[in-house]
């Protein structure tokens, strides 16, 4: 049984780093829905998903709000881990408890009353498919890889928190298959709100928030011509991760003939 009811996040307008508002009203989000958030280095991107993730009620730099299916949430679920329906998954998320992978994820469950614990072999088994660089169950939380960590965490999100809202804040690096992690997000219904600055991993998104100057500045929903651009970024894309990866792998690249 999923511990969340569907919810709606509802972000109102706050305003720019010079004091001006911004050009929305409401952005509302809803199960299922792809966000990316772009931008220049500074322009917001990070306090925009942190707005979310703290439930902002003009209390934060940007002055936005937050609702919860309309509403300003009860305490409870700003301040209970097991009632907070997001997950928020950064580039710098480390775990610092020492213990293994499958004591992390059973004291997880643990934590959430989840009476089966099939579910430490299932989050193992889905954060491999978003990582190249295997997981196991005995491997040390401390000693995994920043990859392996997020990967962990993102499948955790979908298996064991069922936190119904996911906000990844540049999550892409190498060792991260991307693609899978957004259409799983997806397909598990999800509303998924990620920063990023991969051109492949933006178009992927049904609406793009631009950030400039601490606000957003515009919204797009991408239109047909965004859609033939996909397969060519896509190809692009997978060229480029077969370069990336035999760089990692330390193979000499000879003119590249055999990479595509
Ligand atoms: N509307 C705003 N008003 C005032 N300060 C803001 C506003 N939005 C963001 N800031 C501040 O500007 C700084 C940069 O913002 P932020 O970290 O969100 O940028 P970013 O787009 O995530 O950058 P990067 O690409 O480097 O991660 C932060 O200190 C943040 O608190
Ligand atoms: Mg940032």
């Amino acid at each position: 049984m999923e511990p969340f009811t569907p919810v709606i996040i509802t972000v109102l307008s706050g305003k720019t780093r010079d004091g001006s508002l911004e050009i929305f009203d409401e952005i509302v989000l809803r199960a299922g829905d792809t966000v990316s958030v772009v931008g220049p280095t500074g322009s917001g991107k990070t306090a925009f998903i942190n707005d979310i993730e703290v439930f902002a009620c003009k209390d934060t730099v940007t002055g936005r709000t937050v609702l919860v299916n309309g509403r300003i949430p009860p305490d409870e679920m700003v301040r209970d881990p097991a009632k907070k329906p997001i997950a928020l998954i950064t580039q710098n998320t480390k775990c610092i408890a020492d213990l293994t992978v499958k004591e992390f994820l059973e004291m997880h469950i643990r934590a959430r009353r989840i009476p089966d614990d099939s579910r430490v072999g299932e989050t193992i088994a889905l954060a491999n498919e978003f990582t190249g660089e295997k997981i196991a169950a005995p491997m040390h939380m401390t000693s995994l890889s920043g990859g392996q960590t997020r990967s962990l965490l993102i499948a955790d999100a979908i298996t064991i928190s069922s936190a119904p809202i996911i906000l990844l804040d540049e999550v892409e690096s190498g060792g991260i298959f991307k693609e899978t992690v957004i259409s799983t997000l997806k397909a598990n219904n999800k509303a998924v709100i990620f920063v990023t600055h991969d051109p492949f991993l933006a178009l992927l998104s049904d609406r793009r928030i631009v950030m400039r100057n601490g606000a957003v500045e515009r919204i797009i929903i991408p239109g047909g011509r965004e859609k033939k651009i996909i397969h060519l970024v896509s190809s692009m894309d997978r060229v480029l991760f077969k370069i990336r990866e035999e760089i990692r792998a330390g193979t000499l690249l000879d003119g590249g003939e055999d990479i595509s």
